[in-house]
């Protein structure tokens, strides 16, 4: 697929079939995502991915305040820990202007959602949850940072996607 129609195909997708994903496919969709660029090539992040029955279990982990509930059925998580050095946490914490860690994060989400929609798969970014629970169901330590995770399956249903185009309000002026 070419990065035009690569961009226009993916959108979030909020009703996955019950059909497995291969630990393969979702540890090839991490490989992918970590060749994002990052501020000093500080790469700093780790991923999990958790499938199956684990999938199930973890949910309730991206659930709160109602939001969320459809995630029950996704059969396939990635979730990204962000993870710094104690000198970069340092410098972040003193120069908040250098904290690059947003960025680094979004950028890798980008990576990982353009190659599952390439790969077939489909996600939806979760910014909604329970760091807490999460690092807990991980087995990480508490106070542990998750920003986003990342549902993805194959979609329930075929969704039209030529009817999908720009966005009519993104803001761009050509001078
Ligand atoms: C940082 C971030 C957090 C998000 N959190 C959620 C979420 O918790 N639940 C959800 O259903 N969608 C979430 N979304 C998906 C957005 O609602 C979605 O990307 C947006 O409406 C645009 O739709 P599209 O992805 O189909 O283009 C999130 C997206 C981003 C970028």
């Amino acid at each position: 697929m070419n990065i035009e129609e690569l961009y226009l195909k993916r959108q979030s997708t909020r009703k996955y079939s019950e059909k497995p994903v291969a630990d393969e496919t979702l540890e090839k969709v991490c490989r992918l995502g970590a060749l994002a660029p990052s501020a000093k090539n500080s790469q700093p992040w780790k991923m999990f991915t958790i499938n199956g029955e684990k999938a199930k279990k973890f949910a309730p982990c991206v659930q709160m305040f109602g939001a969320n509930k459809w995630t029950n059925s996704c059969p396939a998580f990635i979730v990204l820990q962000l993870n710094r050095s104690k000198m970069e946490e340092k410098i972040a914490e003193k120069f908040t202007f250098a904290d690059f860690s947003g960025n680094d994060i979004g950028l890798l989400t980008a990576y990982i959602v353009l190659a599952a929609e390439d790969m077939g798969l489909q996600t939806c970014i979760l910014g909604i949850r329970d760091e807490k629970a999460i690092a807990e169901f991980l087995g990480e330590p508490e106070g542990t940072h998750y920003p986003l995770s990342l549902p993805r399956a194959m979609p329930k249903r075929a969704i039209p996607y030529a009817k999908r185009t720009e966005n009519p309000s993104t803001r761009y002026s050509s001078l």
